[in-house]
Formats: C-alpha cells, structure tokens, sequence
C-alpha cells in the first residue's frame, strides 16, 4: 500500500503499465483485450472507449481505441484548429493525440506526455498504425512538463490530473507552457463539493481515478490561482454517487492577473486504497 507520493506515483506507474500491456498482449496475464479491464469493478461504462463518437472511433486503429481510459473526450470540448500546437497530459494509448493531430493539420503538432514507458511505447506504435507523422510522445511528469514556457496552443488531458500527486505543480506547469491566451480543454473526475476528502476515497480507489479527485470548488479556485481566467468545470456524467466525469475549460489570463497557488491536497490519504 502506498504510504508516499513518490510511492503513490509509482502505484499508478504500475497500473497504467500493466494496462498498457494487456491491450498490447490481449492473451496475457491479464486476460483481457481492453484497457478498461484496469478500471475499479463496474467502471468500464463510465470510462474509455465509449465516451468517443463512433465516427471518431471509426478514424482509430483498434488498440489506440481499446487503450482509451479516459472520462470524457477533450478533443470533442477543446475546440482544436488548423495550426495550433496541443499537448496532451497523460497520453495514454495516444488516442487524443491521434485525433487532435487530424485537427490541426500536418503543419502543425500534438505532443504527448507520458510517464509510463509501456504506455508511450503502444502510442507510438498506435500513432504509426494511424499514419499519424505530425505528433511527438515525450516520457515526463505532468507536475513537470518538457517543454518550454508560451510553446503550446491548448493543453487537454483526459482523466489523469486526478491521478498528480501534486496538482498546483501540474496548473503552474500548464500556464507556464501555454502561449499568451492559451486554452485548456480537460476532461477529469471531480466532486462535487459536499464530499469530503474521505468520502471520495471511500467512493473508489485513487489508481482508479477517484479517490485523488479535486471537488469542482479545489479545481476552480486552483486554475483561477496558478493564472487562469473564464474558469468552467461542468459535470458531464457520474461516475460515483457525488463523483462526475466533468469538463473543465478555462484561459490562460494576462500576466498581472497572476497569483500565487493555495495549497490543495489530493482528495483522500495515499494509504487509503
Ligand atoms: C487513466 S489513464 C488515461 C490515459 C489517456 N489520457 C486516455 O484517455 O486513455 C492515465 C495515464 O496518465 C499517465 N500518468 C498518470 N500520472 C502521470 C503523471 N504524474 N505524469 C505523467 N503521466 C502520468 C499514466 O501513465 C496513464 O497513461
């Protein structure tokens, strides 16, 4: 059990690694062909490959789409244009990279960023089987992204900030990379704002994406702290009793307008789960 961030972190490196690998190798250890076979018992409904369009689905090769862990579908929601550069937090089977590098054209480049190097190997592999050449995968932390600062169009991350150990680290990173009036479009879990730390993790596992949730109040006063502006986080389905997959939007605001970070906890201990 995970008593430390950094042992937290390594946790979720591990699930997302075994996850990896079942969509890669369906015959297995872990028995199963998709990568929501990983998600808490009863969750797959409510994460990963359905929360795309068919016609999107369509666009993908089968393993990009059966790696899909997401809670929602941030390309749908970011509003993606010719041109613009994105960087995806948490890329995953790299099914948002390969559908927002088809939305910016090949002048232009998705970036994905992963920790987990079974995860950044089957998105390479998927983005190759997709004839996708303009996107990048970089190994990294969210809390500390590669790139350099006013480099990015649009951040989008589907169901990872959930899982940072240290969520001011991640927003302070994302204003940092985003250019003068960049824009996030994020699909996360949050909480709503009557449950507690405690509640949450006794909702789901942190690994699982719940447990580790911002309440819809952390994220807005957060985002508003670490340097954003016109800060929207909208419930779109629920994925626990007081638990919703949401989508939350915001821009990056003018310099002066920029404060220091609160502190926010990730919900629930990191022993809990
Ligand atoms: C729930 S999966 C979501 C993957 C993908 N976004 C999708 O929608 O299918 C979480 C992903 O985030 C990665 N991840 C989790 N925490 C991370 C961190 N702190 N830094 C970088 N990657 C992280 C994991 O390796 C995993 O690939």
């Amino acid at each position: 059990m995970a008593t430390t961030a950094d042992e937290l972190r390594e946790e979720v490196r591990r699930r997302y690694a075994e996850s990896a690998r079942a969509v890669s190798d369906p015959a297995g250890e872990c028995g199963c062909g998709s990568g929501s076979c990983c998600a808490d018992e009863g969750e797959s409904a409510v994460f990963g490959e359905t929360l795309y369009e068919a016609e999107q689905r369509g666009e993908l090769p089968e393993a990009a789409v059966l790696a899909s862990l997401g809670c929602g579908n941030p390309t749908a929601v970011a509003d993606l244009r010719e041109g613009e550069t994105v960087l995806d937090l948490g890329s995953g089977g790299g099914i948002d990279v390969i559908l927002s590098a088809r939305r910016v054209g090949p002048g232009a480049t998705a970036y994905g960023l992963d920790m987990t190097d079974e995860m950044l190997a089957l998105a390479r592999h998927n983005a190759a089987a997709a004839g996708a050449k303009n996107v990048h995968f970089l190994k990294g932390v969210i809390e500390k992204i590669p790139l350099p600062a006013d480099s990015v169009d649009v951040v989008i991350s589907n169901c990872v900030i959930n899982l940072s150990v240290d969520k001011p680290a991640v927003l302070t990173e994302i204003v940092r990379v985003l250019k003068p009036g960049g824009r996030i479009g994020i699909s996360d879990v949050v909480a709503e704002d009557r449950l507690s730390a405690d509640d949450r993790a006794r909702r789901g596992s942190y690994v699982g994406c719940i447990a580790g949730a911002l309440s819809k109040g952390e994220y807005e006063a957060g985002l508003e702290a670490a340097g954003f502006e016109d800060v929207s986080v909208e419930f779109t389905h629920e994925v626990a009793d007081g638990m919703h997959g949401a989508i939350v939007k915001a821009v990056k605001a003018p310099e002066p307008e920029r404060k220091g970070l609160p502190v926010i906890q990730p919900a629930g201990s990191p022993g809990c789960c």
